[in-house]
């Protein structure tokens, strides 16, 4: 685990080509993948863009958009490349955000939920694709989205939120 977010902090700031003055979308995009923000991953990227710790963790503490607490309960991860977008992702991701009423990146308030993105999964065939824990969901729509949440949500209630 250590060594993937390792990996993934390296990913994505060399996406920026390492450079400092894209440190709040670096921080954004690790928000994005990863679900908040630990400790452990913005000491990786001070460390890695050679910043004192306590001036990564203040910019990361500023902005309302990057999150620092833990994902929620049920993590969702529709996948954003390009055979999933264009089979309709768009449109699912809206949903997504409306439904639940928050961004991707973020978790909604009760902690029941967060959502994320992901590359792809090789489920491509049945796009736009979704992850909601370990489990796939393939022909979305947004009327399909609804129906999804709605079963777990009812799944929850049903086993008493376990
Ligand atoms: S592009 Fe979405 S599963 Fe392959």
């Amino acid at each position: 685990m250590e060594k993937d977010l390792t990996v993934t902090v390296q990913r994505v700031l060399l996406r920026f080509g390492n450079d400092s003055e894209a440190l709040v979308e670096m921080l954004r995009e690790l928000n994005i993948e990863l679900g908040h923000l630990s400790m452990e991953t913005l000491a990786l990227v001070a460390d890695a863009l050679k910043l004192p710790r306590s001036h990564v963790l203040s910019v990361a503490s500023f902005y309302s958009m990057l999150d620092l607490e833990p994902r929620g309960k049920h993590v969702i991860k529709l996948c954003q490349d390009a055979p999933c977008h264009v089979a309709g992702g768009q449109e699912v991701w809206k949903a997504l955000e409306h439904e639940l009423g928050i961004g991707f990146g973020a978790t909604t308030p009760d902690g029941q939920w967060t959502l994320l993105t992901t590359s792809c999964i090789g489920a491509c065939a049945v796009g736009p694709v979704m992850l909601v824990d370990d489990e796939i969901y393939g022909n979305l729509t947004p009327e399909r989205v609804r129906q999804i949440l709605a079963q777990i949500a009812d799944r929850d209630r049903a086993g008493g939120g376990a």
